[in-house]
């Protein structure tokens, strides 16, 4: 793919309409800072602005979408439902300036894009629907394709293919009504999470019965469906996979946090939990979940990352929660950190994505 020494033209596409917007706008600051400039030539791509049109979207997304295709490149309104720290703030601020629609880098006349990264989470950038539209205009992209995006991304499904693995999931049911009769057969505490979703956003434990439907009303903000899961007890382990064909797991990293769960605080406000690496875990306990991880990558399909939340529960159960395709991927976010201890650096693991994207395209080009 390296044509002579031109260099690879990256667009990082980074924004878009999901609630984690914000994150993925410091995720697309830093990683368009850690390519080297020398080999590549780096544009910031939001998809909201595909998404003007969009009924899914809030009346003020579609007129941010809008905004964005107008006026291009400015300090979009970013809507930051909650406090983060100052470094990343000033990230998405920096990010939100340069800014660049994708409609524009899509069209015929426009550059033409050697590959993409993307650099989104949740609905609309982690669960398929980008990557088809990639597909479709014959884009290389990092990270797993459309089946696998749309699985992992769908808790249910997820678990429904993890499950035809052989591997522990948290038993649970699936409601879409708060009051649903079928959530009290669930033992109590529960954990009760929207399907689709990231960050924790919507989720609670549930202590007594009482606060069931609160809970589920809450997941059902953010979703049409509400997973009911028995709260499993344990520590929780998180291990990243990276790769294409040959696939390596990276050190596991043991969560510790002061809150009741790994909530959205906890992931994002600073001193709220350690993220310990690698965790303080007897050997053959890492390796096992190291192979867990592994293998529920290769269940999902995956392609050249994933992380795999799990819970080594009190009684020896190793219970995979669920995989992130496109994991949190800010220098310090989990991945990169395990990265950092397996020898490679950020700038080395942003490499390799693109190397393994535009390998998986050429590979399909034959
Ligand atoms: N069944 C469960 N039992 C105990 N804790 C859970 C359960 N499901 C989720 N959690 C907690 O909630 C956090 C977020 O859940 P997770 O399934 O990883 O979804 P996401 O990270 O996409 O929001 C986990 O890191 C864990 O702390
Ligand atoms: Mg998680």
């Amino acid at each position: 793919m390296s044509e002579g020494s031109r260099r690879i033209r990256v667009g990082v596409l980074t924004g878009g309409a999901s609630a984690e917007r914000d994150i993925s706008l410091a995720t697309g600051a830093q990683i368009a800072a850690s390519l080297h400039a020398d080999r590549y030539e780096i544009v910031l791509l939001d998809p909201l602005a595909l998404m003007s049109r969009n009924r899914a979207l809030t009346a003020e997304q579609r007129g941010l979408a809008r905004a964005l295709q107008e006026e291009g490149p400015r300090p979009a309104a970013v809507p930051t439902p909650r406090t983060l720290p100052r470094g990343l703030e000033q990230q998405i601020e920096s990010a939100s300036r340069s800014l660049v629609p994708a409609t524009r880098a899509i069209t015929a006349d426009a550059e033409p894009l050697d590959v993409v990264f993307i650099a989104l989470h949740g609905p609309w950038g982690e669960d398929g629907r980008i990557q088809g539209l990639l597909d479709t205009l014959g884009i290389p992209y990092t990270g797993s394709g459309v089946l696998a995006s749309a699985l992992a991304m769908d808790k249910v499904m997820a678990k429904t293919v993890l499950v035809a693995a052989g591997i522990d999931v948290p038993r649970g049911i699936v409601v879409t009504r708060a009051d649903d009769p079928a959530a009290r057969s669930v033992p109590l505490p529960a954990f009760v999470k929207p399907v689709q979703q990231g960050s924790s956003v919507g989720s609670t434990i549930v202590l007594r019965a009482a606060g069931l439907e609160a809970a589920i009303a809450d997941a059902l903000r953010y979703d049409d469906r509400a997973l009911v899961e028995e709260r499993v007890l344990g520590r929780e382990l998180t291990v990243a996979v990276i790769g294409n064909d040959e696939l390596e797991a990276l050190p596991v990293i043991e969560i510790v946090t002061s809150h009741a769960f790994f909530d959205y605080g906890a992931k994002y406000d600073a001193g709220e939990s350690d993220e310990i690496v690698p965790a303080r875990i007897p050997d053959a306990v890492a390796k096992r979940a190291q192979e867990l991880a592994i293998r529920s990558h290769t269940a999902l399909g995956c392609r050249g990352m994933s992380r795999t939340d799990l819970i080594w529960s009190e009684d020896g159960r190793m219970v995979v929660l669920e995989l992130n395709t496109i994991p949190g991927m800010t220098a310090n976010s989990l991945l990169p950190k395990a990265a950092r201890e397996a020898g490679i650096p950020f700038d080395i693991l942003l490499d390799r994505l693109v190397r393994w994207a535009l390998e998986d395209a050429d590979r399909r080009a034959r």
